[in-house]
């Protein structure tokens, strides 16, 4: 039967647009619902506890405007508060997961990368994923939270001197380490895929992370029977705790494409 709920998107601010912009390429018809976390981000310097209130509070959100699924599209959440997502009422699907499955695919030499936020990182979650497919393989870690300010504040450009400095000294030990597959563990990370494939070189294999999650997502609903049968194109409302203007300059950016759809802002605390 079909399901003509909205999907439910959540991430700390601009990033998991990235997903979004994926889950739009796959499912044109699909409603989106998204709520940025924009007042409060980023999450990724927090503690576990932090994150986990605020996953729980982005969740709740989400459900009172009825979606039919819930994708968490922030790495950070996805790596130190995915159990938030097991006791709710819809299906629940995170970034980690399916970023690990895309890395030991793609892999030819068992070295991978992951890119990812400070405290995704120190979660160690990537690393067990990936350990627990490919016990054989060697995980060269690093966090890099300048990345997240970076693209909030838009410096997103392919020769911004700033953002290319700050990523050469991100990935020097990844270019050490000969990892052949690298995960933007991060869904802010995507929007720098053009600088980051500059300095590491055409034979190290990118995992998007927001790809995969978005694909995951799909097949779900697909496998579920939970697909819209709206016959035109999606409806789109964006939700953000922080000022509107400014999150509609830098998403409209950043997609290559005025922000379409409805953008209000909410009170987070209040859920
Ligand atoms: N986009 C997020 C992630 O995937 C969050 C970054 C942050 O808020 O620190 O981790």
């Amino acid at each position: 039967m079909a399901d003509n709920r909205p999907i439910g998107v959540f991430d700390s601010g601009l990033g998991g647009l990235t997903v979004v912009k994926e889950l739009v390429k796959l499912l044109p018809n699909e409603n989106i619902v998204y709520f940025g976390d924009t007042g409060r981000v980023p999450y990724g310097t927090r503690s576990p506890q932090t994150i986990e209130k605020y996953a729980l509070q982005d969740e709740r959100f989400l459900l009172s405007k009825g979606v039919k699924l819930i994708i968490a599209a922030c790495g950070t959440v996805s790596a130190v508060a995915a159990h938030t997502g097991q006791s709710l009422p819809v299906p629940f699907v995170e970034v980690v997961s399916h970023a690990a499955e895309a890395a030991v695919k793609a892999t030819r030499n068992g070295r991978i990368g992951v890119l990812a936020t400070t405290a995704a990182i120190a979660s160690g979650t990537y690393t067990s994923k990936i350990l627990k497919l490919m016990p054989q393989s060697q995980i060269i870690s690093n966090d890099c939270p300048l990345f997240v300010s970076l693209v909030e504040a838009g410096w997103i450009d392919r020769n911004d001197c700033v953002t290319v400095e700050t990523a050469k000294r991100y990935l020097q030990p990844m270019i050490d380490a000969k990892v052949d597959t690298l995960i933007l563990g991060c869904t802010h990370f995507p929007v720098l895929s053009d600088i980051i494939k500059d300095i590491m070189g055409n034979s190290t294999e990118l995992v998007n992370a927001s790809r995969v999650t978005a694909v995951a997502a799909a097949e779900y609903l697909k496998n579920h029977d939970m697909l819209s049968d709206n016959n035109g194109k999606g409806i789109y409302k964006y939700y953000v705790s922080d000022r509107t203007e400014s999150f509609y300059k830098t998403a409209s950016y950043l997609l290559g494409n005025p922000l379409d759809g409805e953008l209000v802002h909410v009170d987070i605390d209040k859920y």
